[in-house]
């Protein structure tokens, strides 16, 4: 068989530990079997760029970030047809038989599109979908994406050390944290240091008691702004510091964007072993000759759950917009 690998969208540590398992258990399952990475993720897909992966460059990969295929963006996948087609019919055309992706929403969108056009063009490849991004909002009632937690771990030092400085000064933060419109980071990253609050998309905030629990704090106070919520973390400086000259309390505010850095570095052990068992568990599927679909498993040693691609890309299986209550309620306790 002739495979290929796709890293898709923002990278997220634990993508080339996906790349790694995929390359070294499709060859040493099956040596006859030929596996391509796409270069650049999509933009490869729609270009053309593939090449050969061997079980040698494989080595000493698996813990590190980024993507050793590279991911440039290629916002046209999202409705251009022409584009969308290029890639179906370049994966037939080089005879690909599957596309293994690590992506996030916009990879598993553009996975389930292209996929359309494969089966109603009777082409050839099928594609598989694992979810990579530090956001965890891909169909994320089914897991956990690979990378969410290396981009917790890595927050968590963050959060901690701006806690040292914070404290030292008697200072409050206000900390911008990834995430799209997905709270997730934010709210695992905050529950995990202790934050004094953590502000999630679409909140509507009480300014006021915030500033309550500011004030009743001794030392340090950090608040978390999700990168989905509507006002920036310059916003939110200035409205706590209006409602602080009104109360006539002196309290120094400083802000801080965690962002690049939540996504870079090395991955986290649970994302290596997550990414590992996943991939190994698609190319086995694959030599079974599945269809297209969807795959997300933590469990190593047990079989990983499998959605179609309609099904995964349905928000109806995703709680990644609403962050589920149960998760608000652990945060709020916590603190
Ligand atoms: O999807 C991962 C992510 O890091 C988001 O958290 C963030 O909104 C976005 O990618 C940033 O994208 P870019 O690297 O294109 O600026």
């Amino acid at each position: 068989m002739k495979f290929a690998i796709l890293t898709g969208g923002g990278d997220s540590p634990g993508m080339n530990a996906f790349v790694r398992a995929v390359v070294r258990s499709s060859l040493n399952l099956n040596p006859s079997t030929s596996v391509w990475g796409v270069i650049d993720g999509w933009r490869g897909a729609i270009d053309s760029n593939f090449k050969k992966l061997g079980k040698r460059e494989m080595a000493g990969i698996a813990h590190t970030g980024g993507t050793i295929l590279g991911t440039l963006r290629a916002p046209e996948l999202k409705d251009n047809i022409d584009a969308q087609e290029g890639v179906a019919l370049n994966l037939h055309d080089n005879n690909f038989d599957y596309l293994f992706v690590i992506g996030g929403n916009g990879s598993l969108k553009a996975a389930e599109t292209v996929n359309k056009i494969i089966v109603s063009r009777g082409l050839r490849t099928k594609i598989l979908v694992a979810a990579g991004s530090i956001d965890n909002d891909v169909c994320n009632n089914f897991g956990y994406s690979i990378g969410f937690y290396s981009a917790i771990d890595k927050s968590l030092e963050m959060l901690e050390w701006i806690r040292d400085t914070a404290s030292a000064h008697r200072r409050v933060y206000i900390i911008e944290s990834m995430g799209r419109d997905s709270g997730y980071l934010a709210f695992f990253a905050g529950i995990a240091t202790g934050a004094e609050y953590v502000i999630r998309p679409g909140e509507n905030v009480d300014y006021e008691k915030m500033a309550n629990m500011i004030n009743e704090r001794d030392r340090d106070s950090r608040i978390i702004v999700s990168e989905g919520y509507d006002k920036s973390i310059e916003d939110v400086r200035i409205i706590l510091e209006e409602i602080f000259t009104k109360r006539g309390v002196n309290h120094e505010i400083r802000t801080v964007d965690m962002g690049y850095f939540q996504r870079g570095g090395k991955a986290a052990v649970q994302d290596i072993l997550h990414a590992s068992w996943l991939a190994h568990s698609m190319v086995k599927c694959a030599f079974n000759h599945c269809e297209s679909g969807f795959y997300t498993g933590y469990n190593i040693g047990h079989p990983p759950t499998v959605l179609s691609l309609e099904e995964a890309i349905d928000d109806e299986n995703s709680t990644h917009y609403n962050l589920p209550k149960e998760i608000i309620e652990f945060a709020i306790a916590l603190r």
